[in-house]
């Protein structure tokens, strides 16, 4: 993957860590970073690994660059600018884990929203606080929002201008886990861990079924079908019955 300006890139053989790295501007997401984190998808298309996403300087992102989005109209809201990466990452084929340390607002909010599972530290802030700056959270809280913590909870955040502090977060369901900051990044390593020692077609099938709109049984059926020809399927259930534990 190409060097970059606005996120730092560390890729492993079954991960990719991203940073989101704009400290001037606490990481608020600009068309830079949309860009270079599209490149990364791209990447982790061709090459599924898991995606772990964090930001430096003790903030995930403060949001959307509110200068770029000042001089936004019309025609970029139709381009989904933000939403379509979120979206993007949010179909990508192996899980990801957001690692959320100070604030994730708007964008930033959105964009830890669309991740599969997110830790936060004691310092972590989630919130939307788009109506203020006279617009929509467009890129995902209105509907995934909703869809993590409920509608109440979600109107409280969308409409009334709440924050959830990791505690509030974590007994809402939104973060798995609070993790002192120190200890975050080694957190999301190990669930990483945990899910790499996982059939990575077995992930890559149950996530893509657990997100299709709707569910329906016959999904499961055809995706079940793929696995059960899968090699992987059966040397891990002959090592299983030969007494191996993972
Ligand atoms: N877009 C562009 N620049 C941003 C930004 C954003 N979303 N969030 C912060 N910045 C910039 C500030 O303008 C400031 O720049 P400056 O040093 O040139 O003045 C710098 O980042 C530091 O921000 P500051 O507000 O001084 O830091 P803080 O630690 O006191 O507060 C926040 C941090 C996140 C609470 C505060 O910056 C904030 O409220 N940001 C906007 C949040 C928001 O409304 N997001 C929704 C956008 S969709």
């Amino acid at each position: 993957m190409a060097p970059y300006d606005t996120i730092k890139v560390d890729e492993l053989d079954d991960r990719v860590v991203v940073t989101l790295h704009r400290p001037q501007s606490r990481n608020a997401i600009d068309a830079a970073m949309i860009r270079e984190l599209h490149d990364v998808c791209g990447g982790l298309e061709e090459h599924p690994r898991l995606l772990l996403l964090t930001g430096a300087g003790g903030v995930f992102a403060a949001g959307a660059d509110i200068a770029e989005l000042r001089a936004r109209g019309r025609e970029q809201a139709l381009r989904g600018i933000n939403s379509r990466l979120f979206d993007r990452i949010a179909r990508l084929p192996l899980p990801s884990v957001a690692a959320v340390d100070g604030y994730a607002l708007g964008g930033g909010a959105e964009l830890a929203y669309a991740c599969d599972i997110r830790l936060a530290s004691p310092a972590a802030t989630f919130g939307n606080p788009e109506p203020g700056l006279g617009i929509l959270a467009a890129a995902g809280a209105t509907w995934r929002l909703r869809e993590l913590v409920g509608a109440s909870v979600a109107k409280q955040i969308l409409l009334a201008g709440r924050r959830l502090d990791a505690e509030a977060a974590c007994r809402l369901g939104l973060v798995a886990e609070v993790v002192p900051a120190d200890d975050l990044l080694a957190r999301a390593h190990a669930l990483l861990d945990r899910m790499a020692r996982s059939g990575a077609l077995a992930l890559r099938l149950t996530k893509l079924v657990t997100d299709a709109p709707g569910g329906h049984p016959v999904t499961d059926d055809l995706a079940q079908a793929i696995l059960f020809e899968s090699e992987e399927k059966r040397d891990r259930m002959d090592a299983f019955l030969a007494g191996e534990r993972r």
